[in-house]
């Protein structure tokens, strides 16, 4: 039997995205409501079983993990999972990574390096203090660029990720850039999406990034860069820099075409679409009828996976799927 990872519109599979816990301990507006119901921890994947279904995935083609969350460094064993998941990497596995909000990364970058990580994502929407705060409800600024000059320290590439909001973050882009180029990070700019309730309307936080770029291209020299990372990222080189601009947009952009992932939530389900609510429960699969069932249920979710998304920010409040972000790890 064909065991590769190919989906029912012909798109291969090479990217699974893990998200390890739901939970965070930051309750960014554009991502959380104020006040979340996480999962029982009851009803979690154990580590071997998040380990035994990502190998398999390597086993059939997967060549990229990411673990997400929520916040992954929050799940009291992630270290160890990096660490199991690091004995794959040059076994069909060519990268084992993170997206981190950065709050924990100082105590646990050199761990990651260690396990085989070479390069993490950062969420950092903006560098002033009381912004920061106010748009992560909780966060501390300064801890996240302790995190990162750690992580930079343990020989960590950083990539920063900042979503577009208006009247926000809006205007802090272009020095953000400038940081991120004087620093020699790459930055990716992404729109906002109409995933779960939150408490504030996204309409009217919506930047589209067609008119950020255009407005970035006057105040830089970008030019088109044909870089790969294997994400939705589409990239410009800053001219003078080694840093790349990386633009994610998923509304005036629309990159299904080239989808090559599906998401491993905390309790097993397996959702081939962020945007929406198909999925197989690869708990159910593990535990009832161990890797074979796992390999059934994976091809039952490619068969299904969705063309494209609907999103559509002008719904206001109403997102296109009542899911977060933070259960499917983005
Ligand atoms: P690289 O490996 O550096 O390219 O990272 P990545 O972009 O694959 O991962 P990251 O976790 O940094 O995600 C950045 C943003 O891209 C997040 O907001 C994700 O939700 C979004 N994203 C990733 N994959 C998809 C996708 O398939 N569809 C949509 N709409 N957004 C996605
Ligand atoms: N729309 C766009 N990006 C989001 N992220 C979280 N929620 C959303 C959303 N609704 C981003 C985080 C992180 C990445 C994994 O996804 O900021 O950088
Ligand atoms: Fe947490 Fe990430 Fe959501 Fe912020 S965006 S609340 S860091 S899951």
């Amino acid at each position: 039997m064909d065991r590769r990872l190919v989906d029912g519109q012909g798109r291969a599979i090479r990217y699974l995205r893990v998200s390890v816990t739901d939970r965070c301990d930051l309750r960014c507006r554009y991502c959380m409501a104020e006040e979340m119901t996480f999962l029982p921890r009851s009803e979690l994947l154990a580590l071997e079983e998040i380990a035994l279904i990502a190998e398999r995935f390597v086993a059939r083609g997967v060549t990229k993990i990411r673990l997400t969350g929520g916040e992954p460094l929050v799940r009291r064993d992630a270290l160890d999972l990096v660490r199991r998941l690091g004995r794959s990497v040059g076994h069909g596995l060519n990268e084992l990574t993170l997206t981190t909000n950065g709050t924990r990364l100082a105590d646990h970058a050199q761990a990651l390096a260690d396990a085989g990580v070479r390069r993490i994502n950062v969420s950092l929407d903006s560098r002033d203090p009381a912004l920061f705060r106010h748009i992560t409800r909780h966060g501390d600024v300064a801890q996240v660029l302790n995190g990162i000059a750690a992580a930079r320290d343990a020989g960590l590439r950083v990539k920063i990720n900042m979503v577009a909001l208006k009247g926000l973050n809006d205007s802090e882009i272009p020095a953000m850039l400038d940081w991120a180029a004087c620093e020699g990070m790459d930055l990716t700019l992404i729109e906002t999406m109409p995933l779960g309730m939150i408490n504030e309307d996204r309409a009217d936080r919506f930047v589209p990034l067609t008119a950020v770029l255009d407005d970035l291209r006057a105040r830089f020299d970008l030019a088109p860069d044909s870089h790969d990372s294997g994400g939705p990222a589409r990239y410009w080189r800053v001219g003078g820099s080694a840093t790349r601009l990386g633009l994610i947009s998923p509304l005036t952009g629309n990159f299904c075409a080239t989808c090559n992932r599906v998401r491993l939530t905390t309790d097993g389900k397996l959702y081939s679409c962020l945007g929406h609510d198909d999925h197989v429960d690869l708990r159910a699969a593990i535990r009832e009828g161990g890797l074979a069932a796992v390999d059934a249920a994976i091809d039952a979710a490619l068969g299904a996976k969705p063309a494209r998304h609907d999103f559509d920010v002008s719904q206001g409040a109403s997102p296109a799927v009542a899911r977060h972000m933070s259960v499917t790890g983005g």
